[in-house]
């Protein structure tokens, strides 16, 4: 079996380091013990921010939420923040983009992600949830983004405990932040996707809502092996379907799509541009799209016009694609999402009343006021806006 990988794009930052349980907090001296604890939250002398009232944990809430993933470095400065409502910081804390986001009513959440085998033992998510919590305090932040991506058995004892988790977590972040915001990543389909058995309506009662990751859905290919589309139009809607079907209010769920996509090397390419590929299985699928590798939008964009097909639209998926050939004379397909084909999926998100939109990640957009670039990027931010 291949290793488990990351599905994430590999512009995502490290993992955190192992969370410190009780034992660690026990060996500390008494002073730093109590700092490890949760503390009354005051906007004090330690606030990185101009104002004292930017350190204040945001109390608005959005009707339509713009949740976006951010990994680091300084391309924030280019983003929307028209639309904004919230940003998980995935990347190294910045103060800087904490105090901005505030000045425009967003939210900051942090990332929280945590071995599954760990969480069994309530004392060590006793102690997972304080360490977060100061966390978030420390750094003026309204929230967490729970990102687990890990198998789960349906009859384990993680099957139950992640559940707890998620509850225990937004309890305890929304009685010590006011106005605070707990939410949960959830695959494209709860139907299992990944080996991810998760009590998925349990876990949406117990958090503010759902980001669904409408992406990597070829991670798990149990077909042809052929190069195919990110996000496929009809999978994803069967996607919210399932989810809307089993009880879950469309006002816990938020639609994420992707501002990257994914190049494939293909082992022959016919004809009719269907390309072969590496039979690479993935949590019992016999191939995935860990055959291909993941390209953000403003390298894709970049590309097109070296391909030999230029930019195609496949009507099956709504998505469009591209071929090219590498340097070694190996053919390459490339599947994206660009304005066209996120447009279309955005149209559902009132259809199915659904809370709102964002995507996996901000950062993959073209910032360098180029001008091609530019237009492009502001026609991707452009097209999240419901139209009215
Ligand atoms: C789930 O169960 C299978 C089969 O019993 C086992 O091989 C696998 O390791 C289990 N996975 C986890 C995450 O416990
Ligand atoms: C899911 O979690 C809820 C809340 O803990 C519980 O009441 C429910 O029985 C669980 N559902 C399943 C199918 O395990
Ligand atoms: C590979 O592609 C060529 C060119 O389109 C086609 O003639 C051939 O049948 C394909 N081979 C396989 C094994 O699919
Ligand atoms: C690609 O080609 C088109 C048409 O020739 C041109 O307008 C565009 O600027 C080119 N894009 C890039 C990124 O070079
Ligand atoms: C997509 O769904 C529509 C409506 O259910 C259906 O008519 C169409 O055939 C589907 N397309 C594909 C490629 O599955």
């Amino acid at each position: 079996m291949a290793p488990p990988r990351p599905r994430r794009p590999p512009l995502f930052a490290g993992r955190q380091s192992a969370v410190p349980g009780l034992a660690l907090l026990a060996l500390l001296p008494m002073p730093m013990l109590a700092l490890a604890l949760p503390r009354p939250l005051t906007a004090g002398a330690d606030c990185p921010c101009s104002e004292p009232a930017l350190c204040r944990p945001i109390q608005h809430r959005p009707a339509f939420e713009v949740f976006i993933f951010d990994i680091g470095q300084k391309t924030w400065k280019s983003y929307d923040w028209s639309q904004i409502t919230t940003v998980a910081a995935f990347g190294k804390y910045d103060s800087e983009l904490l105090c901005y986001a505030h000045s425009k009513g967003a939210r900051v959440v942090l990332k929280g992600d945590v071995s599954l085998r760990d969480i069994v033992d309530p004392t060590f998510r006793e102690s997972w949830i304080a360490q977060k919590l100061d966390l978030a305090k420390t750094q003026h932040m309204d929230g967490i983004n729970i990102d687990i991506e890990q198998e789960v058995n349906c009859s384990s004892p993680e099957y139950d405990a992640l559940t707890a988790l998620v509850k225990e977590t937004t309890d305890s972040f929304h009685r010590e932040i006011e106005g605070s915001q707990v939410t949960f990543d959830v695959a494209w389909s709860p139907k299992n996707i990944d080996r991810r058995c998760y009590n998925y309506t349990g876990i949406a009662d117990a958090c503010d809502f759902l980001f669904v990751m409408s992406y990597d859905e070829q991670s798990q290919v149990w077909s042809e092996c052929i190069a195919a589309a990110n996000a496929p139009y009809n999978q994803t809607l069967t996607g919210y379907n399932d989810y809307i079907k089993m009880g879950i209010s469309p006002k816990k769920l938020v639609m994420g799509i992707p501002w990257y996509g994914y190049d494939y090397t293909c082992l022959n390419l016919s004809e009719d541009h269907v390309c072969t590929i590496a039979k690479v299985p993935f949590r019992g699928a016999p191939c995935s799209d860990a055959a291909g590798h993941q390209v953000p939008y403003k390298t894709i964009m970049k590309q097109i016009n070296s391909s030999t097909s230029g930019s195609q639209w496949d009507k099956d998926q709504q998505a469009p694609y591209f071929n090219y050939k590498d340097p070694a004379g190996h053919f390459h397909q490339v599947w994206y999402d660009n304005p066209q084909s996120i447009s279309l999926k955005v149209a559902n998100i009132q259809k199915y009343g659904l809370r709102g939109i964002g995507m996996w990640n901000a950062n993959c957009l073209d910032y360098s006021g180029d001008v091609i670039a530019k237009q492009q990027t502001e026609e991707m931010w452009k097209v999240l806006k419901p139209k009215l």
